[in-house]
């Protein structure tokens, strides 16, 4: 017997006041959904049902889905109509879990023991005792304990609401079962919609055994329906992925101010202060260094490197030894060699830097190639930019460049040159030799600056 998963995204989530659909609003930089996805795949069902309605083409668009069947609800009639919708796809023989697109942070571990029970032919359901049960459905028992049905906020009395046993929306059934109660459902509450959670009553008066699991972490199964909801789940998910990063091994003076919004892969004694902002796909070697206030996406960093604070990092590879910062910028396919230096207000794109070599201050380099052992003095600019086309700039190895340079692109320097401060550089530089293009400096001896006239 198979398991198949139901994934209820088809809402707009009119709470969020947004003209987003809410399962594509992003957590630790990924949509809702696409975190559901994972454990849905995690789970290993052998087929995932979207259920998708608002903003369909969008959802589409932004979810990779080569193992997902796509479920149009055009009209959002409720959570059941939606169940309802999924199910001519899926063989009665099957387990089905319903899962909702707004719930992202459950795991795999707390859904398993639902689609055991679901598998020996029990209806199951995921509850969790919460202080301020506000907002969800109530679930109800009978004098003996066990569960009777669900109540929705809206249609629940005042003792009702005053229970804490709140439904988490997860729900596992035999297919076959599942698919005659969705069927039999009807929209006469409060809100006028086809409620999946009706089909735990209707199991009960079919004499179906049901069964709560009691979530034991609840921050996993709260809800996202306003953006206060999805602040508090933000939180909760780099909480917990700040302290995966400290127990292995990394320092991290004030763990609630870590971001991170991808995958990190990080070696021994890491050092990451406050505020760094970590997207995409980040590779940190040993005993390295990130100081506050950096935001990196996509970077390779090799051993020994120390990023400086407010450093802005994007699609950059970094060589062992190198120290980075403060305030410097590195632009997309910047490679830096091994022990190099990228100082303060030192903008870098598309270039490659050799090894050893330094670029400490008020800089910008972009479409160059830089050999090892360079020093690029302060305030040089590669004009690589014609207005109409980029020109690439070529510096050898061992090359020194003077203050406020300017190169202006297509440009060689080659290994070894020297280039004088002030140097505006429109042709190929040779080898070994000093070159510089200056005015030459006057003195106006006995020169007066003029005066104020005298008023009146
Ligand atoms: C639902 C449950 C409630 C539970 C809570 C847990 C129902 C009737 N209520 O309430 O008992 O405590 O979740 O978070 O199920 N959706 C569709 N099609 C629709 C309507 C909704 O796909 O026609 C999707 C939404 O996109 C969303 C999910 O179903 O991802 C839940 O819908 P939502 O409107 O947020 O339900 P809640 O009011 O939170
Ligand atoms: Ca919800």
């Amino acid at each position: 017997m198979s398991l198949s998963i139901i994934i209820l995204a088809a809402g707009q989530g009119t709470r969020m006041r947004s003209a987003r659909p809410k399962v594509l609003h992003p957590l630790a930089g990924r949509p809702l959904l696409a975190h559901v996805i994972d454990t849905a795949r995690a789970l290993q069902g052998s087929d995932i049902h979207v259920v998708i309605g608002h903003g369909a083409e969008q959802v589409q668009a932004l979810i990779p889905d080569s193992d997902i069947q796509w479920v149009l609800q055009a009209d959002q009639l409720g959570t059941g109509h939606a169940v309802a919708q999924a199910m001519p796809a899926i063989a009665d023989g099957n387990t089905v879990l319903v899962m909702y697109g707004d719930v992202p942070l459950v795991s795999r571990e707390t859904l398993e023991p639902l689609c055991s029970l679901a598998a020996r032919g029990m209806a199951a359901l995921l509850t969790a005792e919460l202080d301020n049960p506000a907002g969800y459905g109530r679930i109800l028992h009978h004098a003996d304990g066990s569960i009777c049905g669900i109540v929705e906020e809206k249609d629940a009395s005042s003792a009702e609401k005053a229970l804490h046993e709140i439904n988490t929306g997860f729900i596992a059934a035999p297919a076959a079962r599942l698919r005659g109660w969705v069927e039999a459902l009807d929209n006469n509450n409060a809100q006028g919609e086809f409620y999946l959670t009706d089909v735990i009553a209707r199991a009960v008066t079919e004499g179906t055994s049901v069964r709560g699991v009691m979530a034991e972490n609840i921050n996993e199964v709260l809800g996202i329906n306003d953006r206060r909801q999805l602040a508090v789940q933000e939180r909760c998910f780099q909480q917990r992925q700040a302290e995966r990063c400290l127990q292995a091994g990394i320092t991290l003076p004030d763990p609630a101010r870590f971001d991170l919004r991808g995958e990190l892969t990080a070696g021994q004694d890491i050092y990451i202060d406050i505020n760094a902002v970590l997207e995409g796909k980040i590779i940190l070697g040993d005993r390295v260094t990130i100081g506050p206030n950096v935001v990196m996406r996509n970077a390779t960093v090799g051993d020994d490197v120390t990023i400086l604070a407010n450093c802005v990092i994007e699609d950059a590879e970094i060589g062992a030894g190198s120290r980075i910062g403060p305030f410097a910028r590195l632009r997309p396919e910047t490679r830096l060699a091994a022990h190099t230096h990228v100082g303060n207000f030192v903008e870098i794109k598309k270039s490659d830097v050799g090894e050893g070599s330094k670029i400490n201050h008020l800089s910008y380099i972009g479409d160059t190639s830089i050999g090892a052992d360079v020093n690029i003095g302060a305030g040089t600019i590669t004009c690589n930019y014609d207005g109409a086309n980029k020109h690439r700039t070529v510096i050898g190895d061992r090359v020194f460049i003077g203050s406020d340079t300017q190169l202006v692109a297509p440009v060689e320097i080659q290994a070894g040159a020297t280039i004088g401060a002030g140097s505006t550089i429109t042709r190929d530089v040779p080898a070994n030799e000093l070159t510089l293009s200056r005015t030459q400096q006057q003195t106006h001896t006995g020169w007066k600056r003029p005066v104020k006239k005298p008023k009146g």
